[in-house]
């Protein structure tokens, strides 16, 4: 029997409208006195998929916790609420969210008043909404990405008026400034500088759960990395999923290049961005990762697919020629600049000659780190209809022609580094050994290395012994 809804669902034909409308930005955010002693003697946990934009997005539902009393665990054994905040870019990361959701179902048998929230973007998908209702009584409280600000409201309503609160909005979204934070490193910090994505890749879910591009004021961000720099943080990353359309939607003189420079001017001693989009990248930005120090000499750049034909369809608006020679330009004007990338194989009908010119890129590229992922389905989507012949088998075989390919270039890449001196910062100890350190270079290589008495945030020099697939192995000199 399906149960009855008074709350309105998500609804991708809503989610996909663009308009012109000027988008609204909230400065302010209070919570009301009622709500606000609701965490006292309370925990959370708060489990993250998906991409950066998730990470930082349960670092405001994490702040917005705390400011309500709560104490965030590391576990969610005797937790008062469970967040779990999910990613709905492909199946199989739908799947993973599906499994926490029915693990976690033991605590509600035992506790009916813990409170099960789910969030994030699968919230936002139509369809799958009913469903998790419908199948998992457990999950008390449903909220999409435009209803972080809400919290308090929802929490209260759950915990207190003992409703199953759903509240999903799908449009184009506001900017909400000044959220609280909770920050889950102590010097690497995630910056937002713009909402949303209005790209429509014809395979991509996110436009939809994300809502229309909308960059964050220059000197909001700028605020924000001054903060952090002054609180000691070493390192930011500014989140969107496309920066280079940085500004586009406020005016013509506002883009990414100005935005990185005033960023780097701030003098935090890295700053890296991602995800740079081929399309809107321009020379103006690659001037200034060039010329300041402090901007890391590496590029995440999204390839999706080499072949020419097959990047039309999925709406990337650049060609196999295009990407390269935007490749070549970047190696060029950046001193040894690391490059990784995504890909899609398997894309709707996609021939083996197809694939072939996706392995000649790589070739071409050799890649420092990809990410690979076999095409994933996302109804709703203008890829969701297209006809495709080609067989399960046949794409879980081109991933792995793919993997073989560019982790034989990662370890040749690798490899030189051996016999190198490289600046790491340190993340920490291993948990297993506290002899053993790891951090990233600038070029954004993991690094394991031994050494004494390190403490995590510091800039340690490392001589690499071995360069492997995935990691530099060295000792702190
Ligand atoms: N904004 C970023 C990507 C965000 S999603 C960009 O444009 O590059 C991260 C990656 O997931 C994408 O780059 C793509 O490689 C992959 N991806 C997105 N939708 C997918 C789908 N339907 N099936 C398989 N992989 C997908
Ligand atoms: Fe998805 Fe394309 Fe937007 Fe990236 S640019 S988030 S792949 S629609
Ligand atoms: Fe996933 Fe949403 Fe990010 S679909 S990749 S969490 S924007």
């Amino acid at each position: 029997m399906k149960i009855k809804l008074d709350w309105a669902l998500p609804n991708m034909k809503d989610a996909k409208k663009r308009t012109k409308n000027e988008i609204e930005r909230v400065d302010s955010f209070v919570i009301p006195d009622n709500m606000s002693w609701l965490g006292q003697g309370k925990k959370y946990y708060i489990s993250t998929y998906g991409c950066q934009a998730n990470e930082r997005d349960s670092e405001t539902l994490a702040g917005i916790m705390d400011a309500m009393g709560f104490v965030q665990s590391d576990i969610y054994e005797d937790v008062d609420v469970i967040l779990i905040n999910t990613c709905a870019v492909r199946q199989n990361a739908m799947e993973k969210v599906l499994g926490e959701i029915g693990n976690v179902k033991r605590f509600y048998v035992k506790n009916k008043d813990i409170i099960i929230g789910v969030c994030g973007c699968m919230a936002q998908e139509e369809g799958f909404v009913e469903t998790l209702l419908e199948k998992y009584p457990q999950v008390r409280l449903l909220f999409g990405t435009h209803n972080l600000h809400q919290l308090p409201s929802m929490l209260y309503d759950a915990m207190i008026c003992k409703k199953r609160v759903v509240k999903i909005y799908s449009r184009e979204g506001e900017v909400y400034e000044n959220l609280p934070v909770h920050r889950f490193g102590n010097h690497k910090a995630w910056v937002n500088i713009m909402y949303g994505c209005d790209k429509f890749c014809t395979y991509c879910i996110v436009p939809y759960t994300r809502g229309k591009q909308r960059s964050r004021y220059m000197d909001q961000i700028l605020d924000e990395v001054k903060e952090l720099y002054q609180q000691g943080y070493k390192e930011v990353t500014l989140l969107g999923q496309n920066v280079n359309a940085y500004g586009k939607d406020i005016d013509d003189h506002y883009d990414f290049a100005t935005l990185l420079e005033e960023v780097a001017k701030i003098g935090i001693p890295r700053v890296r961005f991602t995800t740079s989009h081929p399309w809107d990248f321009s020379d103006e930005m690659l001037d200034v990762i060039a010329k300041y120090d402090n901007i890391m000499p590496f590029i995440h750049l999204p390839l999706q697919s080499g072949d020419s034909a097959i990047l039309k369809l999925m709406g990337r608006r650049y060609t196999k020629e295009e990407y390269i020679a935007l490749y070549d330009k970047i190696v060029q004007k950046i001193d040894r600049c690391a490059v990784s990338t995504d890909i899609i194989v398997g894309f709707p009908n996609e021939s083996d000659e197809q694939f072939e010119q996706t392995l000649d890129v790589v070739r071409h590229c050799k890649y420092d780190n990809c990410f690979t992922f076999i095409y994933s389905k996302r109804p709703g989507t203008p890829a969701a209809v297209m006809e495709d012949e080609i067989s399960l088998e046949t794409k879980k075989d081109r991933l792995q022609t793919l993997n073989k390919l560019w982790n034989s270039f990662a370890l040749e890449k690798n490899k030189a580094y051996e016999g190198k001196v490289v600046t790491v910062l340190v993340d920490g100890a291993s948990k297993k050994d506290s002899h053993t350190y790891s951090g990233y270079t600038d070029t954004n290589k993991l690094v394991n290395f031994t050494g004494e008495n390190i403490e995590p945030g510091t800039f340690v020099d490392v001589y690499i012994e071995t360069g492997k697939t995935f990691s530099l192995d060295g000792r702190a000199i």
